[in-house]
C-alpha cells in the first residue's frame, strides 16, 4: 500500500521536522512492501532521509526564472525532492490551473525523471448525473497526461469528499477504481476523507493502491495509525 499525506497548507519547518522525527521512529516497523510519502508545504522541505519520501505539492515548470511567488526545479534540487503531486482540484479550482497548463506541467517533470502522483476528481454535480458523467470527467482529466509513464501514481480524489469527513462509499470507489483500472496501469490511490476510522475498509477495496490524505495526516499519530492498521 501507498499511504501519501498531503499537508496542504499547514504546518511549519519546525512542526514538519518534529512530525518526521516521530514518523520515521514509527516506520522503522512498516512492512518493506508498503510506501510513506509526505508533502509538506514549500517553505518545510529540506534533505530529509528515512523510510519515507518527500515530495513537493507544487511547482513551477522551470529551474529558475521570473516567476514571482514560485519554486522551480532548482529550489527542488536542492534538497534532492524528485516527487511531486500534480492537478491536485485545490490547484484546478481555486488556483485556476487549466487541463492545458497542468499537462504541460506534467510534460516538464516527466522528463526531469520526476515521480509524479496525479490527482483527478469530480464535483458533486458531476457525480449525481452518474457514472458515465463521472469517468467522462475523469477521462477528460488525462487529457495530455502519460499514462504509461513509469513514475506516475494517480489519485482519485472525489472533490465532494474531500476535507468534508464524507468519504466515498465503498461501492462508489469500488467502481470508479475499476473503472480508471481498465484504462491505467499504475497505482491507484483513493483520496477525500480518508481517516482512521474508514482506513481498513477503503484499502480493502479492490483496486486500491493506496490513500491520498489530507486532514487525518496532519497529526503524525493519526497518520501513523492508518499505515499500521
Ligand atoms: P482530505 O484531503 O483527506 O482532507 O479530504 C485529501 C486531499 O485533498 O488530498
Amino acid at each position: 500500500m501507498i499511504f501519501a499525506a498531503n499537508f496542504k497548507m499547514n504546518h511549519t519547518r519546525e512542526s514538519t521536522k518534529n512530525y518526521l522525527n516521530v514518523l520515521q521512529q514509527k516506520l522503522t516497523a512498516k512492512k518493506s512492501a508498503d510506501r510513506v510519502l509526505i508533502f509538506p508545504p514549500a517553505t518545510a522541505l529540506d534533505s530529509y532521509h528515512g523510510d519515507f519520501t518527500v515530495g513537493a505539492q507544487n511547482a513551477y515548470m522551470a529551474r529558475n526564472g521570473a516567476y514571482t511567488g514560485e519554486i522551480g526545479l532548482e529550489q527542488l534540487e536542492e534538497f534532492g525532492i524528485r516527487t511531486i503531486l500534480i492537478g491536485h482540484s485545490e490547484r484546478r479550482d481555486i488556483f485556476g490551473e487549466r487541463q492545458e497548463h497542468i499537462a504541460e506541467k506534467f510534460a516538464y517533470f516527466k522528463a526531469q525523471g520526476f515521480e509524479i502522483i496525479y490527482c483527478i476528481g469530480e464535483a458533486l454535480e458531476i457525480r449525481e448525473e452518474g457514472n458515465e458523467a463521472v469517468m467522462a470527467h475523469l477521462f477528460a482529466q488525462f487529457e495530455g497526461i502519460d499514462l504509461s509513464y513509469e513514475k506516475l501514481i494517480v489519485a482519485y480524489e472525489p472533490i465532494w469528499a474531500i476535507g468534508t469527513g464524507r468519504s466515498a462509499k465503498t461501492e462508489e470507489i469500488a467502481s470508479t477504481h475499476q473503472a480508471l483500472k481498465q484504462k491505467l496501469d499504475r497505482p491507484l490511490l483513493y483520496g477525500g476523507s480518508v481517516k482512521p476510522a474508514n482506513i481498513k475498509e477503503i484499502t480493502a477495496i479492490e483496486g486500491v493502491d493506496g490513500v491520498l490524505v489530507g486532514s487525518a495526516s496532519l497529526d503524525v499519530e493519526s497518520f501513523s495509525e492508518m499505515i499500521f492498521a
